[in-house]
């Protein structure tokens, strides 16, 4: 059980992330089916485009913070290294529709898509300092290549949540569309990208990314090797254990040595 659903018509191959009663939070498994499905579909002719969403009342929670304590990830390789590794290698346009909740790897994994839509009152928040852990997905690279230093350093550092019409503002997302119509704008732009030469998309995606593939990959190495180590440290411990707790995690009793490492 992989919690996620694929359906393929008409040259869109719809992912849908089905684990809405966590809010669709990414368990390893989950990573690694995407990463498959990604490499598949690179390789698939009758893919032309991906059209992602989540279903429930949000699109993505993000990583599970309890398998960060069952299963952190570990020193060369992980599954959301290797989902990084296929996000950054997929040729074909991605559209995503975007609703509800979408936190961590919820927000930063629209980087890599093409084509962002966000319902109205959805949500974004990039949580990594708050659970004493670094940025993914490239982040590091992405979010400041998007929207300034400046200001991805205060969605890094305060880790505070933002509108939809923050986050179009800062270039993370394409359009703020009602709640009701994000999936059928979405589907639409999925549908008019498929009747498009598929050959000519991919070469144009190809060359707009081209520039920024080195800082990417780079930046995927560097926050993997701090991952690993901030995943296991003893402020992370707490913040993960306040969060299953449902309590605010208190840093003041980890020692300053471990703040330090
Ligand atoms: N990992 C594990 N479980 C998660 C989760 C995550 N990232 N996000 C949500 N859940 C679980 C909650 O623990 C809760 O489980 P329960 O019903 O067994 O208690 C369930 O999903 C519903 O979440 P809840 O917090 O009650 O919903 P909400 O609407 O009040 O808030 C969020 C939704 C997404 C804003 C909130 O759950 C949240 O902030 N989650 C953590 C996101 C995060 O920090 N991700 C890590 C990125 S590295």
């Amino acid at each position: 059980m992989t919690n996620v659903n694929t359906e393929l018509a008409n040259g869109v191959l719809r992912v849908e992330l089905n684990r809405p009663e966590k809010k669709n939070a990414l368990t390893g498994a989950m990573y690694d089916r995407l990463a498959q499905i990604l490499t598949e579909a690179n390789k698939n002719d009758a893919v032309r485009v991906m059209l992602w969403h989540g279903a429930g009342d949000s699109f993505c929670a993000g990583n599970d913070i309890g398998d960060f304590q069952k299963n952190p990830p570990q020193a060369g390789g992980s599954p959301q290294a290797r989902l990084t590794e296929a996000f950054i290698g997929f040729e074909k346009p991605v559209v995503v529709a975007v609703h509800g909740a979408a936190v961590g790897g919820g927000t930063t994994m629209l980087a890599h898509c093409d084509i962002i839509y966000a319902g109205e009152s959805s949500k974004f928040r990039l949580p990594f300092v708050d659970l004493a852990l670094v940025p993914e997905f490239a982040s590091s690279y992405s979010i400041p290549a998007l929207a300034g230093y400046i200001r991805a350093a205060e969605l890094f550092l305060l880790a505070e949540a933002f509108t939809a019409a923050r986050a179009a503002e800062l270039g993370l997302v394409t359009h703020v569309v009602g709640d009701e119509e994000v999936f059928t704008m979405a589907a639409l732009t999925a549908k008019k990208l498929a009747a498009k030469p598929a050959g000519a998309l991919m070469a144009t995606k190809r060359l707009t990314k081209r520039a920024a593939l080195d800082g990417y990959r780079e930046a995927a190495r560097a926050e993997s090797k701090e991952f690993v180590e901030r995943v296991r440290s003893d402020e992370a411990r707490e913040a993960f254990v306040a969060f299953l707790e449902k309590r605010t995690p208190n840093f003041n009793r980890t020692p300053p040595a471990d703040a330090a490492k």
